[in-house]
C-alpha cells in the first residue's frame, strides 16, 4: 500500500474522531487552553488534565516540538498525544523545523504505543498564528516521509476545523497521488 492510501482528510471536530491516538495542539504547561486544547479537555474530561499534571510533575514542561502521551479520558480514542507547536514569529526562528518535529515526534510516540491510527489537527495555525499554507506543506510532507519509513502506522487522519486549512491540506495531499 503506498502512503497515499494511508492518509485521510476530514473536516470537523477532532474530539469526535475514532483513531487510536488524537493529537492535541497544547502549550508547554500542558494545563489546557483554548482552541483544540480546550475542546479536547472539555470533551475528554478531568482524567486528561490529571495525567498531564503527573507528566509535568515528573519531567517538567513540554518543550516546543516535543510530545507526550496520556489517556484520552471519555473520548473515543485510546490516547491523546499532546504536542507543543511553535508560535509563529517571522519564519526566521526555526518555526518550520519545530512544527515538523511536532508531527515527527507525535507519530513516533503513537508507534511506540502500538497505535495503528493517529489524527492531527492543524497544529500552530490558530492562536499560534503559523501561516496555514506553509503549515499544510510541512504537515503533509513530514507525515508522508514518516509513513514511508514505517509499517507500524496504517492511517493518518488530518482533521481540519476550518475550510481554509481543509483546502490547503487537500491541495498538498493531491501532490502525493
Ligand atoms: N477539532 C479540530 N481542530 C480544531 C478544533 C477541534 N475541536 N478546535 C480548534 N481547532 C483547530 C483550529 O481551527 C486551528 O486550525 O485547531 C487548529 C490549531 O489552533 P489552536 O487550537 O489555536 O492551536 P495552536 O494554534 O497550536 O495554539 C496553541 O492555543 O489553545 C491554546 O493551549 C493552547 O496555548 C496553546 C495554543
Amino acid at each position: 500500500m503506498n502512503q497515499f492510501n494511508k492518509t485521510d482528510l476530514v473536516k470537523g471536530d477532532i474530539t469526535l474522531i475514532y483513531a487510536d491516538a488524537i493529537v492535541n495542539a497544547a502549550n508547554s504547561s500542558l494545563l489546557g487552553g483554548g482552541g483544540v486544547d480546550g475542546a479536547i479537555h472539555r470533551a475528554g474530561g478531568p482524567a486528561i488534565l490529571e495525567a498531564c499534571k503527573k507528566i509535568v510533575a515528573a519531567q517538567g514542561n513540554c518543550k516546543t516540538g516535543n510530545a507526550v502521551i496520556t489517556t484520552a479520558g471519555n473520548l473515543p480514542a485510546k490516547f491523546i498525544i499532546h504536542t507543543v507547536g511553535p508560535v509563529w514569529n517571522d519564519g526566521l526562528h526555526d518555526e518550520a523545523t519545530r512544527l515538523a518535529n511536532c508531527y515527527k515526534n507525535s507519530m513516533q510516540l503513537a508507534i511506540n504505543n502500538q497505535c495503528k491510527s493517529i489524527a492531527f489537527p492543524n497544529i500552530s495555525t490558530g492562536i499560534y498564528r503559523f501561516p496555514k499554507k506553509l503549515a499544510a506543506q510541512i504537515a503533509v510532507q513530514v507525515v508522508h516521509a514518516v509513513l514511508a519509513q514505517t509499517k507500524d502506522l496504517d492511517k493518518v487522519i488530518f482533521v481540519c476545523f476550518d475550510e481554509e486549512n481543509y483546502n490547503y491540506i487537500r491541495e498538498q495531499l493531491l501532490l502525493y497521488i
